[in-house]
């Protein structure tokens, strides 16, 4: 299965599809209601059924867990709470015998302010450590006016050595300064680190924030009643136009030598064919947001994550445009990619109104050329599973009442089975967060051979067995209908993939060319054969089909 291009010159990164698990949330193997890095393992299983190539793991590092492990204390430890370095090393293991890569998460731009690095670097402002991390004067002033995305201002007060340090996020989770170089190499020497573990990847944690303007000036702010585009936040933060605190050309520079080190540390020695590197970057100007591919082959991140599709909503315009403008966007040397869902967003069958615009989604992200990455549970048409104030875990929900930002709702344990705690944890303990509806299992949805599980399972089964849907070439078609989007995908040497994907909508004809064509796959009905006429398919409201042209 994952495995099987593994001889060919295509890395396996361009073939493959990436899950994304929340620790957290997927398995707990000891009982104390939280998820584990053992728990994982027992459940390595399910992604080899579901037939992905690679698993990515949210951080599992020591952290105070202010913001779930996004508040690193350690980098190169296991907390606790998630297991040991045996088990990290277990879980690669067993996951490369069964033929998945495992990606790992870095947060490059901030450390948990329990860090030994921060720890000393607010000891003194003599220490050697403090120009690791934004320390300025400022009276009562903050130094600038930039705003944390988590609420308030991005600045924090320290009352022994009489400065103000900066952070982005919580004020748990200080900024780092990669204008250091020895912050630099440090940072490289993590990576080696998890290279050494026999990881295959890294997501880098909001990638773009570790170049702030070096002068860190002032942000400015848009008119009043205008909005940053793509921000889930609705407060003054979305007003705030944020060019200086992210995003400074110097990154590019950075990124290269990261590149550097993972294209080149113990490749021979381990056998390396390719090393996956995705930055977490939500920028929506395309062209600053292709600049982290590089200036060519080897000298970027393998790629940005595209989140433009969290972006548009179910509407079949902003989506062409998005994957339009994708398109045009990946230079040569780039592969595109695609995400619907992840552990910051709303689930997508919540965001798309219903389960059958999520079917239909997932027929998207799995046929669109580009690497998709899946969220865990949305393989399963998982929706969120409401949160009531005194249940709420997450910092930012719980810091910025009322503006419903908190991110518990999708990161809610993974549903195993119709037991009480779903399998996720032993019945009669309580799980960190509560489960959604039991009914919604990957048990049940085994059985059942039109799930939504069986969706996702053909959907990734088809991909496999076409290099048009991995490695071919993507078109739009104009299916004359504006609640349509379409496209073609192929290869040499194999017929043409035709999809159609109705956004809403009412049932109606819609044309797709010409000549005839077999339905591979329909998002309502999975297992269709019938021969259509590519001039009239017949398309109902919120459906998908994938039709082999003959
Ligand atoms: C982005 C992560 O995806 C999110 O979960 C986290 O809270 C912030 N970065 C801060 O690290
Ligand atoms: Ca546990």
């Amino acid at each position: 299965m994952a495995l099987q291009h593994i001889d060919t010159d295509t890395p396996w990164w361009q073939l493959g599809v990436v899950y994304q698990i929340y620790p957290r949330s997927f398995m707990d193997s000891n009982g104390d209601g939280i998820g584990d890095l053992a728990g994982v393992e027992q459940r390595l299983d399910h992604l080899v059924d579901l037939g992905v190539d690679a698993l990515w793991l949210s951080p599992f590092y020591t952290s105070p867990m202010k913001d779930f492990g996004y508040d690193v204390a350690d980098y190169c430890d296991v907390d606790p709470m998630f297991g040991t370095l045996d088990d990290a090393r277990s879980l690669i293991t067993s996951a490369h015998s069964k033929g998945l890569r495992v990606i790992v998460d870095f947060v490059p731009n901030h450390t948990s302010d329990q860090h030994p690095w921060f720890i000393e670097s607010r000891s003194s402002r003599s220490n050697p450590k403090r120009d690791w991390f934004f320390w300025r004067d400022g009276t009562a002033q903050p130094p600038n006016n930039w705003l944390s995305h988590f609420g308030g201002i991005a600045w924090t007060w320290d009352p022994s050595t009489e400065q103000w340090y900066l952070h982005s996020f919580l004020k748990e989770q200080p900024d780092l300064n990669w204008r250091n170089p020895e912050v630099r190499a440090a940072m490289m020497d993590v990576i080696r680190f998890w290279l050494d573990q026999g990881v295959d990847g890294f997501r880098l944690d909001v990638a773009h924030y570790i170049a702030k303007d070096p002068q860190l000036r002032d942000n400015p702010w848009l008119a009043e009643g205008e909005r940053n585009a793509g921000h889930r936040d609705s407060g003054e933060f979305s007003r705030m136009v944020h060019v200086n605190t992210h995003s400074h050309m110097d990154i590019h520079d950075w990124y290269a030598e990261l590149r550097q080190v993972m294209d080149t540390h113990h490749v021979a020695e381990r056998g390396v064919t390719a090393r996956y590197s995705v930055g977490e970057i939500h920028l929506f100007d395309w062209e600053e947001w292709a600049k982290f591919y590089g200036t060519g082959p080897g000298t970027g991140l393998t790629m940005p994550f595209n989140f433009s599709l969290m972006k548009t909503g179910w509407n079949a315009p902003a989506i062409r445009a998005a994957i339009e403008s994708c398109e045009a966007a990946v230079p040569a040397w780039g592969w595109p990619n695609w995400v619907l869902g992840n552990h910051d967003e709303s689930r997508v069958a919540t965001r798309f109104g219903s389960e059958a615009a999520a079917r239909a989604a997932m027929v998207l992200l799995l046929t669109l050329r580009g690497t998709p990455t899946l969220y865990y549970g949305d393989e399963l048409g998982l929706i969120d599973t409401p949160i009531s104030a005194d249940q709420m875990q997450d910092p930012w929900g719980i810091n910025v009442q009322g503006l419903g930002l908190g991110r518990d709702p999708e990161r809610t344990p993974m549903p195993w089975d119709s037991t009480a705690n779903a399998g996720f944890c032993p019945v009669g303990v309580t799980p960190w967060l509560p489960i959604g509806d039991l009914s919604v299992n990957v048990e049940a949805q085994h059985h059942d051979p039109e799930s939504f599980y069986a969706l996702t399972r053909s959907l990734l089964a088809l991909r496999r067995s076409r290099a048009a849907l991995t490695v071919g070439s993507w078109l739009a078609v104009d299916a004359h209908d504006d609640s349509v989007v379409a496209f073609e995908r192929h290869a040499s040497g194999e017929s043409t993939i035709v999809v159609a994907v109705r956004v809403g909508g009412a049932a109606g004809v819609v044309s797709l060319g010409e000549g005839l064509g077999t339905v591979v796959l329909r998002s309502s009905s999975i297992h269709s054969s019938d021969t259509v006429d590519l001039a009239s398919v017949e398309l109902r409201g919120n459906t998908a089909v994938v039709i082999e042209r003959r």
